[in-house]
């Protein structure tokens, strides 16, 4: 049963109004005069009202002010004298959801009341959709968050699981080498064989060397590392470069050939990463001719390039070129290069090298790249952008 509060000075009014709308169906509370209406508005909270607007004291519009504020969804329909255009204006300007003339009419009376209670029910049924909707884009965003929690979870243990089979087989390949170094340590010493002895430290040397290098390509790689710029002369890094390699370039009848640029003087860079890079670079290039099956009289040469590059737009660029005429690639090889572990050396590479060289050149805003071809040679390009501490401040 719909509660109506009814609010007239007149008792009369009141009472035939009282009878009217009972018969219609309403729960009628009655009100002489806007201070008690309010007083009953308040205690019951009919969502329907009805109220004169002229009445000693607190008028129907006083009233009708008060109810909306008090609740915004509340109808308020007023009666209004005969001809009292200016009073039913005001309630409509008000919040009034209508206005109806005296003498009232049963008729125009309940047409009204039932479209108040038509707005009241939109209304209610639109706050049941908007709450309804708004559990509902909670709902589904727990959900989301939970799916994209459980995604990164797995997907990190998939990696996990890669890098510690990866590495596993990488440290078994390490130990099989030390295992062998030190049995021809042992041999040698035992048989009093001098060579034996120093191929057996060399090989032993050679794996604990592997080792480092292992740990410090992991360390590079899991680590978000920001690069630490210092004034440094590239030519220098690769110099220093060839001067390390150059025995086993040596060894392994390799030309090691370094045509730096004169007018690449210094820069702003990761001294380290750099070093890092070109030394992973220049030691494929190397492995790459000592692989190299090419039995005819083949020579082989690696070559490390600078060059500084100048564009009117792109500003300065530095350019490490690293070539080698070794075994190249097939596009399968050039396909996987950057992946974890991946190593055509047979347990001779760790297959960290190149992830780590592509990882540090992209903390600088660099580029690496490559073009190869099978049983020809191989060229990596490591571009930088060639930043002074002054343009950097910029
Ligand atoms: N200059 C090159 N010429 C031919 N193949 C190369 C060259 N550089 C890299 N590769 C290929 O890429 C693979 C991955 O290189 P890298 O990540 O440095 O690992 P690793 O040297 O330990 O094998 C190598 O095993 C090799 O197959
Ligand atoms: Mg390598």
């Amino acid at each position: 049963m719909t509660k109506i509060l009814v609010i007239d000075d007149e008792r009369p009014i009141l009472e035939v109004l009282e009878i009217s709308l009972s018969s219609e169906g309403y729960d009628v509370i009655t009100a002489e005069n806007g201070e008690e209406g309010l007083e009953l508005f308040e205690k019951q909270g009919p969502k329907l009202i009805l109220t004169d607007i002229r009445m000693p004291g607190m008028d129907g519009i006083e009233v009708l002010k008060r109810i909306k504020a008090s609740d915004n969804e509340a109808e308020v329909i007023v009666i209004t004298g005969h001809g009292d255009i200016d009073s039913a204006i005001s309630a409509l300007q008000h919040g009034a959801s209508d206005f109806i003339n005296k003498p009232i009419r049963d008729e125009v009376l309940l047409l009204s009341l039932e479209r108040a209670k038509k707005k009241i029910a939109i209304n209610e049924q639109l706050k049941g959709y908007t709450e309804n909707l708004e559990q509902k884009v909670e709902e589904y965003t727990v959900e989301l968050r939970q799916a994209q929690e459980e995604l990164i979870k797995t997907e990190r243990l998939v990696t996990i699981g890669e890098t510690v089979a990866g590495l596993a087989h990488c440290i078994k390949n390490i130990l099989t080498g030390l295992r062998g170094g030190m049995y021809m340590v042992d041999t040698g010493m035992a048989k009093d064989k001098p060579s034996m002895l120093e191929d057996g430290w060399a090989m032993v040397r050679r794996n604990i060397e592997k080792v480092s290098d292992l740990v410090l390509d992991l360390l590079t790689y899991s680590k978000e590392r920001v690069p630490e710029p210092t004034l440094c002369k590239p030519n220098e890094i690769v110099s220093e470069i060839i001067e390390l390699l150059h025995k086993r370039a040596e060894e392994n009848r390799v030309k090691l050939i370094q045509l730096v640029d004169p007018n690449l003087k210094e820069a702003y860079l990761d001294r380290d990463g750099i070093y890092r890079v070109l030394l992973n670079l220049i030691s494929n290039a190397i492995d790459a001719c000592s692989y190299d099956t090419d039995t005819s009289s083949k020579a082989w040469e690696v070559i490390a390039r600078t060059k500084l590059e100048t564009d009117v737009d792109a500003g300065e660029t530095i350019l490490f070129e690293i070539s080698d005429n070794g075994t190249g690639m097939t596009d399968e090889v050039k396909a996987k290069l950057f992946t974890r572990f991946f190593s055509t050396k047979a347990g001779r590479g760790t297959g960290l090298g190149l992830l780590v060289s592509q990882k540090i050149i992209r903390e600088h805003g660099g580029e690496i790249s490559v073009e190869s071809k099978a049983g020809e040679g191989t060229t990596f390009f490591v571009r930088l952008k060639r930043e002074m501490p002054e343009d950097m401040e910029a």
